[in-house]
Order: C-alpha cells, then sequence, then structure tokens
C-alpha cells in the first residue's frame, strides 16, 4: 500500500522499464530497457510526479518488487531511468495464465487475426480458469493505480494486457482522468465475435470505462468502434469519434507512434554495433544486403518473407551470388507452444535455403536467434533493403528505424496490413504480406534500384517515421486527458 496517493501521472504497462537478473551469488541486477514506451516517458514534463506501474515478469522481478517497499523500485535504490517504478508482484500462476493464456495467445491471435480453426482457440475449462486469472492480473494493476494516483491524475494503461483494468480503476477512483492506448491492430466485428459473448463484452466495456481510447491509425480505431456497436449496441459517432455506452462517452484518438531519430542514431552509433558491423561486413562483401528483424512470432510472417527469398532466387538466378540476406529472428513468448513451433519452422526453411543455394563462396542466408541488439542496429545500418511483412501489425517501429539510421540508403518491402503502411506507403514498395511471389518481386525491384534512387526512397521513408516521435505522441494523450 503507498505511504499517501500523490502521483499526477501514472503510467501502467505489462512490462516495464527495467528487469531484473539474479547472478550466481544471489545478487540482483538492474537492466535498463530501451524502445518507444521508456523514451516516450522523457516527455512527461519533470514538474509532474510521474510513476510507472509494471508486472513483475521473472523470479528475479519478483524477488525485486518483494525487496522494496510497496514493489517500489526507487525506494530500494534502484536506478530505473526517467521515471520511478512500481514493480507488482503478481502470484506466477496468475501472471502466467494472464500473460500467456489471454494476452498472448487469445487477444494477440484476434486482433492479429491469427485463429486457426483447427486448432485455436478453445474456450474451455482451461481457457475460463486463464480469463479468472486476466480478471486478477487486471485488478491487482487497478488496485495499485487506484492506490497511487493524486486526486483528479491521469493514468495512461497501455495494450491488451490492460483492456480490463480501465473499469477496474473507475470503480475504485472516479475522479481520475484514464487513458487506454492499443499498440496492436484491432480485430473487425465479425472476427471479434468468435470471443465468447461474456468474454467480448467484458474487453469492451473494460475499455469504455476510460475517458480516451487511443489506437495507432484510422483503421485500428474504426474496427473497435465498430466492434462496439455491433456487439455492444451502443451509440457511436464517428463524425466526433466518440462512443456512448451506459452513460458515459469514450473519446477515440488515432496517435500514431514514430521514431526519436536523434536518440535511435546515438544509439546506432555506439561501439558495440561497430564492432558488429565489422563481423557483419566480413561475411556479407560487397554483395547487397537483405535485411529482416523481428521477434519470432506468427503476426511477424517469418515464413512467408524467407519463402519469398527463396522465390525471388529461383526465379530470378541473376540475384544468385550477389545478394545475403540477414533474417533476425529473436525468440519471443517461448513459454508457448505455438511461439515455439514458429520459431522451429522459421529455422526449417532457412536450412532448406541454404541447403538449396548454399555455395562454398556465398551464403545465400544467415538466420540469428540470439537477442543482440547491438546486432539488429548493425543490420539497420548496412541494409540495402529491409523486408518488413507482417500479416498485420499495430504500426511496426522496425520499418521507421531502418531508414532513420541507414548508411547507404535502405529500400524497403512492406506489409500493406501493417500500420506504418500508412505514413510510409508512398516510398515503400508495399505488398500482400500472403502474396509470396508479389513479395518477391517485391525484392527484385527494391534491389534493382540505383544506389541515388535508394537513398531517394530511404531519406523519404526517414522523414515520415520521424514525423511522430515518441515525446510528441505521449504528450498528445496526456493533453488529450486534460480536455
Ligand atoms: O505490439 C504490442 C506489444 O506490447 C509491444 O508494445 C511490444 O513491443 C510487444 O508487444 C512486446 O511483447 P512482449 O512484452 O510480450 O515481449
Amino acid at each position: 500500500m503507498a505511504s499517501e496517493p500523490n502521483k499526477s501521472v501514472l503510467l501502467a504497462s505489462n512490462r516495464g522499464p527495467v528487469s531484473f537478473r539474479q547472478d550466481d551469488a544471489g545478487r540482483l541486477h538492474c537492466v535498463g530497457g530501451s524502445g518507444g514506451l521508456s523514451s516516450a516517458l522523457a516527455a512527461i514534463p519533470p514538474q509532474e510526479d510521474a510513476l510507472w506501474v509494471a508486472a513483475a515478469l521473472s523470479d528475479a522481478d519478483r524477488l525485486a518488487a518483494r525487496s522494496a517497499p510497496s514493489g517500489r523500485l526507487d525506494a530500494a535504490g534502484y536506478d530505473t531511468g526517467t521515471l520511478p517504478v512500481r514493480l507488482l508482484d503478481i502470484e506466477p500462476l496468475t501472471f502466467t495464465r494472464a500473460y500467456n493464456g489471454i494476452a498472448n495467445s487469445t487477444l494477440w491471435f484476434l486482433h492479429h487475426l491469427l485463429f486457426d480453426t483447427a486448432n485455436t482457440p478453445v474456450f474451455d475449462r482451461r481457457f475460463r480458469r486463464e480469463w479468472a486469472s486476466y480478471v486478477d492480473y487486471n485488478t491487482a494493476f487497478a488496485q495499485a493505480l487506484a492506490e497511487e494516483a493524486a486526486p483528479g491524475g491521469r493514468v495512461l494503461i497501455q495494450d491488451y494486457h490492460l483492456t480490463l483494468a480501465p473499469q477496474l480503476l473507475r470503480a475504485r477512483r472516479p475522479d481520475l482522468a484514464i487513458g487506454h492506448f492499443s499498440h496492436t491492430p484491432w480485430a473487425p466485428p465479425d472476427y471479434f465475435r468468435l470471443l465468447p459473448d461474456d468474454v467480448a463484452v467484458a474487453l469492451l466495456e473494460g475499455l469504455l470505462a476510460a475517458d480516451n481510447a487511443g489506437f495507432l491509425t484510422e483503421r485500428w480505431a474504426a474496427a473497435f468502434l465498430a466492434c462496439c456497436e455491433s456487439v455492444l449496441g451502443a451509440r457511436v459517432d464517428r463524425a466526433h469519434n466518440t462512443v456512448e455506452y451506459a452513460g458515459r462517452r469514450t473519446v477515440v484518438g488515432v496517435h500514431p507512434l514514430g521514431v526519436d531519430a536523434g536518440a535511435m542514431r546515438a544509439r546506432a552509433n555506439a561501439p558495440d554495433v561497430w564492432a558488429r558491423m565489422a563481423g557483419l561486413r566480413a561475411q556479407v562483401g560487397d554483395r547487397l544486403l537483405l535485411v529482416r528483424v523481428d521477434r519470432a512470432e506468427l503476426s511477424k510472417n517469418i515464413v512467408r518473407g524467407l519463402l519469398a527469398y527463396r522465390e525471388l532466387l529461383r526465379r530470378r538466378p541473376e540475384w544468385q551470388g550477389r545478394v545475403v540476406h540477414a533474417a533476425l529472428a529473436y525468440p519471443s513468448r517461448h513459454d508457448i507452444p505455438e511461439y515455439r513451433e514458429y520459431s522451429a519452422s522459421v529455422q526449417r526453411i532457412a536450412k532448406e535455403i541454404v541447403d538449396e543455394f548454399g555455395s562454398p563462396d556465398w551464403d545465400p542466408l544467415l538466420l540469428s536467434v540470439d537477442d543482440d541488439y547491438a546486432r539488429s542496429l548493425a543490420a539497420y545500418r548496412m541494409g540495402h533493403v529491409a523486408v518488413v511483412n507482417p500479416i498485420r501489425d499495430g504500426m511496426n517501429l522496425v520499418a521507421k528505424e531502418i531508414p532513420i539510421v541507414s548508411d547507404n540508403g535502405c529500400a524497403l518491402v512492406l506489409s500493406r496490413e501493417a500500420g506504418a503502411a500508412v505514413e510510409l506507403g508512398d516510398a515503400a514498395f508495399l505488398i500482400n504480406p500472403f502474396d509470396i511471389e508479389e513479395t518477391a518481386e517485391a525484392m527484385h525491384a527494391a534491389l534493382s534500384l540505383s544506389g541515388a534512387e535508394r537513398r531517394a526512397r530511404s531519406a523519404a521513408l526517414a522523414e515520415a517515421a520521424g514525423r511522430c516521435p515518441p515525446r510528441g505522441w505521449l504528450a498528445e494523450q496526456l493533453d488529450a486527458l486534460r480536455a
């Protein structure tokens, strides 16, 4: 329990800005995170007394949370960067069922249209246990936020892990201004209706307790409005982007997220990145470099991307020996069988490509599966063509980061189903992510650009990518809550 509820701004997300690792002697080490959310927080005005509430994700995180008064890492002397952090020590089984079972299986699959009628989802007793845990997990956040927020404070709740939290918080603290932001797409109504009725209603009612519900593109916001109308029978005003339901009005906002170009370039210029570039250069030589960097999970569509590369080498043999594909596919959510199996199929197809085309003096494909951010940045800088082909993606920041740090100009083959296509579509080669032949031809067209054409496209991409930096994105949402 916090000593007094005095925080004027609160941010809540499943993953916080820091995590912990325990060494052999049992000592805990706090590791700082990077990325959009972390850098966005620098924008919270210093006069605000702000706090970030996040879940403990591992045993080491839980130990740290327990060792700190009320989970407040700053009070235990840990350096959490820009903001103080409260880490929630949620009972491990509850956390696992909520995070793996509901958030990353059901809801991730729902919003990315990944349901597979043969296997997932199955709404059975196990699902009901997971759903009960999801309610408990959201309640833990709502409780902590209610304890910490000053009267009239502003709370920004992030993502599909915390869809119920706005309503649970509103019930505890009606005085607060509550915003929710979805970093994923939102499923269209016919798809959303595949959920059990009570779950579909609870998710929508959860979000509609917020004063503002934010999305990355018009398209995801429109899908949410359509779900409110069709599932709840809520009154939707599309001219003003509002939903009226159960005596409340929620404003639905669109806030695209871009990249902090200065910070990104500075990080990409660090010595560890230069070292990885030397290694990559030794492998690639003077060939063209096709890059992709993803968490290895189903929505990123890595398998079809590799099949398209194979198709390119088969139908355009002139590229054999002249291009190297660096595919960086970092493990993600590997407690869930579907994600593990997906990583395995990425490795299988990669091996097939190497077996078919590899020769003593040419490695057609370099697949890396270790999480190494410096190596990703080296690939970002050196790539001549980037492939970002998700089945569906809220935004996809990789598509925006690569042109910003590119050394020689990087062309982009981009899925039209990524939120980033709204802003980058004019300068990218847009593809249907299911169409392997079209993707292969887009790779060919991008690789065939002259250096000058590639640099011109890359500059246009970089300009668009830097347009909505994280600071502005956060400030917009805070302002919307004040309004
Ligand atoms: O895209 C939604 C999102 O929550 C991102 O904000 C984040 O990069 C990603 O998913 C992280 O997933 P996880 O925390 O499960 O690794």
